[in-house]
């Protein structure tokens, strides 16, 4: 559920109608809604009451922006982070380092050394390589670093390849049946306190299924470990918990993920951490655009033209993806169109053939489910600068990211000596 509704036929976020912050900030502009990101953050924290020990990290890619990551932060959350960059923002925010999880495939040394200066709580390995590196860093300082070591569990997700982490082929974790002798060296290492193990198969899970496999093979794996002698006192289950795009589509529940998982690890005795993104973020925000023009030749479907583009929001170029449409202002009557937008490539469409609400230039309309890979994920192709953020609370809103202008990108560009003469 989230905070998006029509109030007196205008679509609002919260208590302020969309139109308000088009008019003081301009389109396109992504909006994010508190009451949704909180209420989000709570239904996943609650679902997982029935666990023994939990720890939540946000997984900060799905939106970095400080002020949600705020949110986030007053709602006990940690952060789940993939480069230093990412890092920087978990503390920026506010988030205990403790309370933080170094996951990703290409950890740089100074990305190490940054996790280990900073004293994060957990480093998720991805290789022996890593781990091997990581130790030499960590005893050079004369630290331990907390560890756990990734898994590739060789499970099918049923998502979007591009989105898909688990399969044997992917380039994430170690092959699950070497994992436990991977984990017995690492653990042998100094610099390292190998703690536990963990596991991510992929984005936007339709089914539970997919999750219980790999779990299962997790605790098995657990087992082993500890028939080897070695201590596992963590399980880091991953994110992956898809959301509803379109309206009426079924997801499974967090309730139902976190029934699922108290079944699958009840023996497990361990500290299990989660770090969902998607599920917490995505339903919290829109991609607000104005329409340019509508697009008629005779006889075909009508282009309307948006002002938001692929650059903007990438996920229905990139993957197909869809996002739900709706005017801000419907009228109440329809229309059949294919949503554009004015980048230069045919790969900047959003819908092909949509029913949606009847529009015309100058008529602003969402793009929902747009808060999760959503301005995270934007560039500046076509020199277009980047989009800004807000977020509203009941009826006030700030800008929480400054639309950035073509002419600041071009203001960190030089045209070099050599080409003056
Ligand atoms: N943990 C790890 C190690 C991950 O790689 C990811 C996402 C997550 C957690 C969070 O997954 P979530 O709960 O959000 O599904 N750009 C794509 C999604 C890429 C997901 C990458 N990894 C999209 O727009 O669909």
């Amino acid at each position: 559920m989230d905070h998006f509704e029509y109030r007196n036929g205008v679509l609002c976020a919260e208590d302020l109608p969309l139109s308000v912050i088009a008019d003081q900030v301009g389109t396109p502009v992504y909006v994010y809604s508190r009451a949704t990101l909180e209420r989000h953050a709570r239904v996943f924290r609650e679902a997982l009451s029935v666990l023994p020990r939990v720890h939540i990290a946000f997984a900060i890619k799905a939106n970095p922006n400080l002020a949600v990551l705020n949110v986030m932060q007053r709602e006990g959350l940690g952060a789940d982070v993939v480069s230093g960059g990412e890092l920087a923002r978990a503390l920026a925010a506010g988030m205990p380092a403790g309370d933080i999880v170094f996951s990703g495939v290409g950890k740089q040394h100074r990305e190490m050394i940054q996790g280990l200066d900073a004293g994060i709580g957990q480093f998720n390995l991805e290789s022996e390589e890593e781990g091997i590196e990581l130790s030499a860093l960590a005893a050079e300082r004369g630290l331990r670093a907390p560890c756990a070591l990734r898994v590739n569990p060789d499970v099918d997700a049923r998502t979007h390849a591009k989105i898909s982490t688990g399969k044997a082929e992917n380039k994430f974790g170690v092959p699950i049946d070497r994992a436990a002798s991977i984990y017995a060296r690492l653990a042998a290492l100094p610099g390292l306190d190998m703690r536990g193990v963990a596991v991510h198969i992929g984005s936007q899970l339709a089914d539970l299924q997919p999750l219980e496999d790999a779990f299962v093979k997790l605790g098995e794996l657990i087992a082993e470990i500890r028939v080897g002698g070695n201590a596992v006192t963590h399980a880091d289950l991953g994110g992956g918990l898809g959301v509803p795009y379109r309206a009426g589509d079924v997801f499974p529940s967090p309730a139902e993920y976190g029934q699922m998982i108290a079944r699958v690890t009840k023996d497990w005795d361990v500290t299990l951490m989660f770090e969902p993104g998607r599920v917490i973020t995505g339903n919290a925000g829109v991609l607000l655009t104005r329409v340019i023009r509508v697009k008629r030749s005779s006889n075909r479907t009508p282009f309307v033209v948006v002002d938001a583009a692929m650059n903007d929001l990438a996920r229905p170029a990139m993957y197909g993806a869809w996002h739900d449409f709706d005017a801000v202002k419907p009228t109440g009557e329809k229309m059949t169109a294919h949503i554009v937008g004015p980048i230069c490539e045919t790969g900047d469409t959003f819908a092909m053939d949509r029913e949606i609400d009847a529009l015309e230039a100058g008529d602003l309309a969402v793009f929902r489910t747009a808060g999760a890979y959503g301005a995270t994920m934007a560039s500046s192709y076509n020199s277009r600068g980047f989009v800004p953020e807000v977020m509203v609370d009941g009826t006030r809103f700030a800008v929480v990211a400054d639309r950035i202008l073509p002419e600041a990108i071009t203001a960190a560009e030089r045209v070099p000596d050599f080409l003056k003469d």
